[in-house]
């Protein structure tokens, strides 16, 4: 059904929305009738989310939680333009339900995740994060680096993203293997990649980077069981989702140094707080859910998702629906 869009309420919860172009807010300011932004600096959780959406027409999301409640709380919603891929915080069957279309970015940030996961594996290996806090506070210590030239990176999930890792590791002079269901041997050898079984590249990689979506099947992959497959002394890696890691096991083997260190982008609540058992080691960096944070990645997500937005408001078919 065709809308006016000066009769209709847009709110954008994403926190980096407009971030690098400031256009994208003045653009969907000037076509709708009001925009309303995320009051905090954080993702939305139901209990704050679901006040909100009452009276609003089509949304511009982040990584709040759009539960069923929050969906049933919104009398007006056409639709949810996620801003990002991941769609594990939107109950698409509540969005079905009640006939709201949901949409997202594919694609758009993979090689902004993939940067920052290549980063994170250098940092870990040269204790880039301990050497600048050390040195700014008068230290010139010496400390141990591990190279990747020579190493075994395994990366499970070898999707957009992954496949991305791989292209930039490849100046590294490194050994790159991985495991992707949804991926044929030939399909990764033409990648660039070794394909070996989930557990053969948990046990056989000094770094291991995780490229996966949220769902029932991944949801705590990375267990007591699995995590203790890995090498000694190996690192561990996440852009994708805390839910694919059990965290009382990674703590667990960073406190008994089976792992050598762990970077983590994602957290079960964001923010995690200071108190978060996995931020009290030296050898974990965390770093605010950044992966998309780039001027690129936040121009794309911004541009798609303001386009589908306006495109189902406007009654017209949007480019990347979901539901
Ligand atoms: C995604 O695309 O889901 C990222 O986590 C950022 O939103």
């Amino acid at each position: 059904m065709m809308t006016n869009l000066r009769d209709c309420r847009v709110l954008v919860t994403s926190t980096s929305y407009g971030m690098n172009d400031p256009s994208l807010r003045s653009e969907l300011e000037n076509l709708v009738g009001e925009v309303i932004y995320n009051p905090s600096e954080h993702p939305l959780t139901t209990a704050e989310l679901a006040p909100l959406v009452k009276g609003i027409d089509g949304m511009i999301a982040g990584l709040d939680e759009i539960s069923a409640e929050v969906i049933d709380s919104a009398d007006r919603l056409k639709v949810i333009a996620r801003y990002g891929v991941g769609l594990d915080r939107v109950d698409l069957a509540a969005a079905k339900r009640r006939g709201i279309v949901v949409t997202y970015t594919p694609g758009a940030n993979a090689v902004s995740v993939a940067e920052l996961a290549v980063g994170l594996m250098l940092a870990l290996g040269r204790n880039l994060i301990t050497a600048d806090r050390l040195t700014k506070t008068g230290g010139w210590p010496r400390l141990k680096g591990r190279s990747l030239s020579g190493k075994t990176i395994g990366l499970i999930g070898l999707g957009a993203i992954g496949s991305h890792v791989v292209g930039m590791l490849r100046g590294f002079n490194c050994r790159i293997i991985g495991y992707d269901p949804a991926l044929s041997r030939e399909q990764a050898a033409a990648l660039g990649v070794e394909w070996l079984e989930r557990d053969d590249v948990i046990q056989q990689s000094d770094f291991l980077s995780l490229h996966l979506p949220d769902n029932a099947a991944t949801e705590n992959m990375f267990n007591h069981e699995t995590l203790g497959l890995m090498k000694r002394g190996a690192y561990l890696i996440n852009t994708a989702r805390s839910e694919l890691i059990e965290e009382s096991a990674l703590i667990e083997y960073l406190q008994s140094g089976h792992i050598a260190g762990a970077a983590l982008d994602t957290f079960r609540h964001e923010p995690p707080g200071k108190d978060h058992p996995a931020l009290q080691f030296d050898q974990v960096i965390a770093t605010p859910h950044t992966g998309s944070h780039t001027d690129e990645a936040t121009n794309r997500m911004g541009r798609m998702a303001l386009n589908d937005c306006l495109a189902v408001l406007r009654g017209e078919t949007p480019q990347y629906r979901v539901v």
